[in-house]
């Protein structure tokens, strides 16, 4: 039986928990969103139950093609049990379509493919809001070392893959999507945290109708729905 202990953190849309084995982590999945560096706030109902599921699924999809994530086994529709893993204050961000704040940062038109997969990296600090750097900046800040950021470009790479084939087939497109990445007590290098419409752009691969956090962010519809239509799709 696992059960919550500490709050050991608090984040925009999830809590992280201690439990009785030091090696192990309850993540609980709120139902709060923000956008714009939590300048916009909101609560969705119903959005942590989704995502819990959501990102459940998907983390057992890349473990079967043989990804290693923290993910051991959903509690509840709320709470997830997980490795406890040393986060890289890194977002590791790949985009197949161009979208979001590289459309607007270098005057692309939203929805262009470009000719190659896209794979950034921002420092994961809300003071100076996740500033996009490169690899030599990361080294230099401490944030990982050379070959551990190899490691996850590569990794990331592959989850893009695998994400990329599986959501096609249910009608959806990647249009890109931001990972984070930690490290065990063995040095092991693990996928972390989520992958969810919270933390993808996901669009109907006929209409391009948006089933993802930008409802929220662009006021574009029901999150709700949205997040639903993702989840029965891949479920
Ligand atoms: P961006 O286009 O705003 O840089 O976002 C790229 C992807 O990363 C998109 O799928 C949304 C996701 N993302 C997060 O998960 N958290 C964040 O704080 C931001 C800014 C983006
Ligand atoms: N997650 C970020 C925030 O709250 C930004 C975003 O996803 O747009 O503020």
């Amino acid at each position: 039986m696992n059960e919550k202990l500490e709050l050991l953190y608090e984040g925009k849309a999830k809590k992280i928990y201690s439990t009785a084995e030091e090696d192990k982590i309850i993540i609980y999945y709120k139902d709060d969103l923000t956008a714009f560096n939590g300048v916009k706030k909101s609560s969705i109902q119903n959005k942590g139950k989704l995502n819990n599921e959501i990102s459940e699924i998907l983390f057992k999809v890349l473990e079967n093609h043989g990804i290693k994530t923290h993910f051991i086994r959903k509690i509840n529709n709320r709470e997830q049990l997980c490795q406890k893993l040393t986060i890289f204050k890194l977002e590791v961000i790949v985009r197949n379509v161009i979208a979001g704040s590289m459309a607007k940062n270098l005057g692309i038109p939203e929805g262009t493919i470009p000719p190659n997969v896209i794979y950034e990296l921002c420092y994961k600090n809300d003071e100076y809001k996740d500033p996009l750097i490169n690899e030599h900046h990361a080294v230099a800040l401490n944030l990982a070392t050379y070959k551990e950021l190899d490691y996850i470009m590569n990794v990331a790479l592959k989850i893009n893959d695998i994400l990329k084939i599986i959501l096609d087939k249910e009608s959806i497109r990647l249009v890109d999507f931001k990972i984070e990445f930690g490290k065990n007590e063995l040095g092991e290098i693990l996928l972390a945290d989520e992958i969810s419409p919270d933390t993808c752009r996901l669009w109907d691969k006929q209409t391009n109708e948006r089933l993802d956090k930008d409802c929220f962010r662009r006021d574009l519809g029901s999150v709700e729905e949205a997040y639903l239509k993702i989840l029965k799709r891949i479920k």
